[in-house]
């Protein structure tokens, strides 16, 4: 049997063994306080609930358009509207199953031999395996050579040669909790007018996961990089809805016809009561959103408090998402290390900075979406062995 080059090429994402690990340990009888998935522990609004259980008992059980529903793309275009005042057509809309469909197929679109394609790193790591995958040359700028894990404009545009085909990005930033302003995203943008040929990914799951009444920085508000823009959401962190798996991408006119082709060729649709879901979640009051953002920033006070009073941790306050990425050099362990004593010892599970790339050797990446008495407890036991 001989399978094809570019399957070994695929990477993962270290979440899933520490995911099993974990599990493995509680079945063996020991408690583990779980830092290391990336979901909040709130349950899905009662209204998208409702509503996808009432579209199962309508009758709501067959196929619909491989790109969504038009309802479920009007809802989308209409929250893009009301939230950034951009106007998009919901023809340029995808409905997804998940936001990760969106990344595989911009990155297949673009990648190949000979191709070259710049990614976060630290970064979500299907972004280098899917870069991988595709036969393109992987190049990375580095997110950790700035304190806040902000993005460098500069940077990222020295990378762009004749060959770079797409360029990736993620913000508010997945692992590191970097949250990069509108004025350094105006620059950026700014920047990219001299590369009418490069398409650019945004992807922007974590937007209305972002601290402190600061303004939305996306890329949906250049008209100008229209032709050339995929950008990739979904209802799973808003809404706390990972396992429904949806998502949406909004794509250039011209590529719309291949997307509708890669849907019809993998998953024919998105699972259609779970459409109605995302309406009613998109459609609906904003409270469940605004609860989980007030907790959220208060469990962040916690755990970074709680990171920095660590002997030779230090921490950053993450401007977005629900990670946390203290830096643990100090102990004198790195995060690898710092990471298995931390889950043998301790108890607490959490991901080493190595799982999403290559410089982040130092760092590892907490999630803080579970309750206070979790953290509480994690940083407590952590406390014990680092004495
Ligand atoms: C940066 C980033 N993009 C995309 C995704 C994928 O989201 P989904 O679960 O909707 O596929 C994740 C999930 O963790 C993420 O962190």
């Amino acid at each position: 049997m001989k399978i094809a080059k570019g399957v070994n090429r695929l990477g993962t994402e270290a979440v899933y063994n520490i995911f099993a690990k974990t599990k493995n340990l509680i079945k063996q009888g020991k408690e583990i306080i779980d830092l290391s998935l990336g979901q909040s522990d709130f349950k899905s609004p009662k209204h998208a609930v409702d509503a996808a259980i009432k579209a199962l008992k309508e009758g709501h059980h067959g196929y619909t358009l491989p790109n969504g529903t038009i309802e479920c793309r009007e809802a989308v275009s209409r929250k893009i509207k009301s939230l950034y005042k951009a106007d998009i057509d919901p023809e340029r809309i995808v409905i997804m199953p998940g936001g990760k469909p969106t990344m595989h197929y911009a990155i297949s679109f673009f990648g190949e031999s000979g191709a070259e394609i710049i990614y976060p790193d630290p970064g979500f790591p299907i972004y280098e395996s899917m870069i991988n995958f595709t036969g393109a040359k992987a190049v990375s700028y580095n997110m950790t050579e700035n304190k806040d894990f902000s993005i460098n404009p500069d940077k990222i545009l020295s990378l762009i040669n004749e060959k770079t085909r797409l360029l990736i990005l993620n913000n508010p930033h997945n692992p590191t909790g970097g949250f990069t302003e509108k004025n350094v995203i105006d620059k950026l943008a700014n920047g990219l007018k001299k590369f009418p040929n490069l398409a650019i990914l945004s992807d922007e799951v974590y937007d209305r996961l972002i601290f402190d009444n600061k303004e939305i920085p996306t890329l949906l508000n250049y008209p100008d990089l229209f032709d050339r823009l995929i950008v990739l959401n979904g209802w799973s962190k808003t809404y706390a809805m990972t396992g429904w798996r949806l998502g949406w991408g909004v794509w250039p006119k011209k590529l719309i016809e291949h997307v509708f082709k890669f849907c019809v060729n993998s998953h024919s649709c998105v699972n259609t009561p779970a459409q109605y879901g995302a309406i009613a979640a998109l459609d609906g009051p904003e409270d469940h959103l605004n609860d989980m953002m007030r907790e959220f920033t208060i469990r962040r006070k916690l755990i970074v408090d709680g990171l920095k009073s660590l002997n030779g941790v230090t921490c950053s306050l993450p401007g977005g998402s629900f990670f946390a990425f203290p830096n643990v050099k100090g102990t004198g362990m790195n995060g690898e290390i710092f990471t298995e004593k931390c889950l043998k010892e301790a108890g607490v599970a959490m991901i080493p900075g190595t799982a999403f790339g290559k410089y982040a050797t130092d760092n590892v990446r907490f999630n803080f979406a579970v309750s206070r008495e979790n953290i509480s407890k994690a940083i407590e036991k952590i406390h014990k062995i680092l004495k």
